[in-house]
């Protein structure tokens, strides 16, 4: 008998006819870490916070960030914010290789740069969307800035530093595989890279072929060498902001991440991300039911009414909620939802 094989759907819901992506504008600042290059999409919106993304290691803006932001249905959240897209030093197109010796900033200070970028723009709170690196870097640009930061999107995250179990395995794998190739399975779990989908050839293609791959290795090697964030649940290091932790079930390192965690869920699931984040941005008031689709106006009533019943719920009493999109959890109301897909 034939052998049944998983197989990863990605969701393709692309911008309809007469949809067009809004122009964008490319700036570069200097900072006291060198120079960052970042993308805006959109006008600044009266009383509304930028939103303000940071990619992951082996990626750029447009690379982990398009298939999300381009998303039909995503639309109708975007056009009501400016995005503004950061590209690591090295990471963006077209980026010079740096010098042999050239001391890559530290991802604490990639943190460090991101105010010389709203001190640039006149923007004064942001709504950070990182993945993996990213969401390290937006963490810790939030637990420094936290006056500046209404809400999070942490995709990925591994808040820890490497301890010494995870430097050996990762001195071992370096013995055999190249630097693309650990870059990959840090991004992807075995199960889909052996899958070896459109997807995977795409990321691989780009990766093992990115004329910057010299950058990125050093992007790469800040990331391995990150110190603790140090959260303590109710201690004196935690996000003051609400949070919508996000892991996906394809897991390269499973057990680092906060939860299940896994592969890139903005680029194989940006269905389910666009509606958890519809449900977080309005948990923050920022999206009125009024402008949701009818089937998140459903889900999003009953887990407002649910959450009044215990204002008080704490994150460890969560209220989950299973469907299609994977299970959703809330904490208090608007403070920590979180969400695999
Ligand atoms: C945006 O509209 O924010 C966007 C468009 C293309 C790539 C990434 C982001």
């Amino acid at each position: 008998m034939a052998e049944l094989q998983e197989v990863q759907i990605t969701e393709e819901k692309p911008l309809l006819p007469g949809q067009t992506p809004e122009a964008a504008k490319t700036h570069s600042v200097e900072t006291p870490y060198g120079s960052v290059t970042f993308t805006v999409f959109g006008t600044p919106k009266p009383k509304r916070p930028a939103i303000l993304t940071y990619h992951d290691v082996g990626l750029n803006y447009k690379s982990c960030f398009q298939p999300l932001f381009q998303f039909g249905d995503m639309q109708e959240i975007i056009q009501n914010f400016v995005r503004v897209h950061v590209d690591a030093p090295g990471m963006e197109e077209g980026a010079a290789v740096f010098p042999l010796g050239y001391q890559y900033p530290s991802l604490d200070q990639l943190a460090d740069m991101i105010p010389c970028i709203l001190q640039y723009l006149n923007f004064s709170t942001i709504i950070g969307v990182g993945v993996g690196a990213g969401a390290y870097i937006l963490s810790r640009y939030a637990l420094n800035h936290p006056d500046t930061v209404e809400g999070l999107v942490l995709i990925n995250i591994d808040p820890n530093a490497k301890g010494w179990m995870d430097w050996a395995a990762h001195k071992l794998t370096g013995l055999t595989s190249s630097i693309s190739e650990m870059i990959l399975g840090h991004l992807f779990s075995q199960e889909e890279l052996s899958g070896n989908s459109e997807l995977i050839q795409k990321y691989r293609n780009i990766i093992t072929h990115a004329p910057n791959l010299d950058n990125i290795e050093l992007y790469w090697n800040s990331y391995n060498n990150r110190r603790d964030l140090n959260f303590e649940r109710g201690g004196d290091i935690t996000l003051k902001c609400p949070v919508m932790l996000v892991v996906g079930d394809q897991a390269p390192h499973e057990d680092a991440v906060m939860a299940d965690s896994g592969g890139q869920p903005q680029l194989t699931q940006p269905g389910k991300l666009t509606e958890a984040f519809k449900y977080f941005l309005q948990g923050m008031g920022y999206m009125a039911s009024s402008c949701m689709t009818r089937l998140s106006r459903s889900r999003t009533a009953s887990l407002t009414s649910a959450a009044s019943i215990d204002g008080n719920r704490s994150r460890s009493r969560t209220l989950s909620q299973s469907s299609e999109s994977g299970t959703l959890s809330s904490g208090p109301p608007g403070h920590t939802m979180e969400v695999s897909c």
